[in-house]
């Protein structure tokens, strides 16, 4: 009893993000891409990936990511022990007609990645993602290459 009487207490006490999203309630372009941009906004410049799944991507993602299977559980064990080590430039955020896309610049273990995620949302939510990828060798022959 005393137990989950503190265990009570301490989750009262943390304080834990809830999804701000609906796939229900019916979402202008307008508010999808306020939406889209608080999203990225938490995920690439916060770097808050647990705020912004819990807020964001609370249910269904079918995600095309090739490292990982699909769903919500998956994608946070791949992506929670890299995040916040993986120094991270964020580009561009871009939202319309139910799509968002966001352009940044990574590196790991080294190597520099231009990434371009790509999501779908459902009302206000993220319901599904892609992945494109290309590696930066640094021996481009153009010097504006890939930003
Ligand atoms: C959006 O989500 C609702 C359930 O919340 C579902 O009924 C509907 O099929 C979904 N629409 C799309 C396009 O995924
Ligand atoms: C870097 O490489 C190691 C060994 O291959 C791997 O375990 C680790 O996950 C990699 N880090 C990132 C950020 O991909």
């Amino acid at each position: 009893m005393r137990r989950t009487a503190l265990f009570a207490l301490l989750a009262s006490l943390l304080p834990v993000s809830r999804c701000v999203c609906s796939t229900t309630d019916p979402a202008t372009e307008g508010q999808q891409y306020e939406a889209f941009k608080d999203f990225s906004n938490l995920f690439l410049t916060q770097r808050d990936l647990d705020k912004a799944f819990n807020e964001y991507i609370p249910g269904e993602y079918i995600n095309h990511n090739p490292d990982v299977q699909s769903g919500r559980e998956n994608a946070l064990n791949y992506l929670r022990p890299i995040w916040t080590s993986t120094p991270v430039v964020p580009a561009a955020v871009f939202f319309g007609q139910g799509f968002g896309l966001i352009h940044y610049k990574v590196e790991r273990n080294g190597t520099s990645i231009a990434i371009m995620d790509r999501y779908r949302l459902n009302g206000t939510c993220i319901v599904e993602h892609w992945d494109l990828r290309q590696t930066i060798t640094g021996n481009e022959a153009n010097p504006i290459a890939f930003f």
